[in-house]
């Protein structure tokens, strides 16, 4: 499965408690983001409206190094954006882990992470993990979005977020 490893709820599915759709109506999310060329700015944007289209509300998509307090208090889930820095295909990082590390604590909160990359997001969504989870919150999973494949990856990620928070 390309760069993804959001954990399914399977038994919850299996058993039909959680059908999609209805369950989904009211999830909260805030995004928080850094972006240097517009590329993980854009994909947080497409992902919200994609959220939005199965009934989720966007509380907010603020910088990461500015980021909206308010929203994030409000949200059950948080979802967390950068790109990927590297030599391409060495030493790929998440940019500005610190800038992650720093955000307010996620404690009770779901998260999901998402990096944006060019030829290859190496570890990158490991280390966004962890940082992520030093935050308290329960992470969910994550993508990496090829920048020239966004709207597809977008697409994919959102649909895959809605199927996996099946309740909050
Ligand atoms: C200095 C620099 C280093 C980068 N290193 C990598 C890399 O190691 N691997 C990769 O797949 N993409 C790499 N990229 C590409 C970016 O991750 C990609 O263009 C991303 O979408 C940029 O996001 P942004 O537009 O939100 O800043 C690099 C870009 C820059 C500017």
């Amino acid at each position: 499965m390309r760069n993804l490893y959001l954990r399914v709820k399977i038994a919850s599915q299996i058993l039909g408690h959680d059908s999609l759709g209805e369950q989904n109506e009211g999830v909260k999310a805030s995004l928080l983001i850094e972006s240097l060329t517009g590329n993980t700015w854009r994909a947080a944007e497409m992902v919200a409206g994609n959220l939005q289209q199965e009934g989720w509300s966007i509380t907010g998509l603020s910088p990461m190094r500015t980021p909206d307090h308010a929203s994030i208090q409000d949200a059950d889930v948080v979802l967390v954006g950068t790109w990927v820095h590297g030599a391409f295909i060495i030493g790929q990082a998440p940019w500005n882990i610190g800038a992650i590390r720093a955000l307010p604590a996620l404690r009770g909160k779901k998260a999901v992470t998402f990096c944006t990359y060019a030829l290859n997001p190496g570890r990158t969504l490991g280390a966004m993990e962890s940082a992520v989870a030093g935050l308290g919150a329960d992470v969910i999973g994550g993508m990496a979005l090829h920048r020239a494949k966004l709207g597809a990856h977008t697409e994919e990620f959102a649909a895959r977020l809605v199927g996996v928070v099946t309740s909050v």
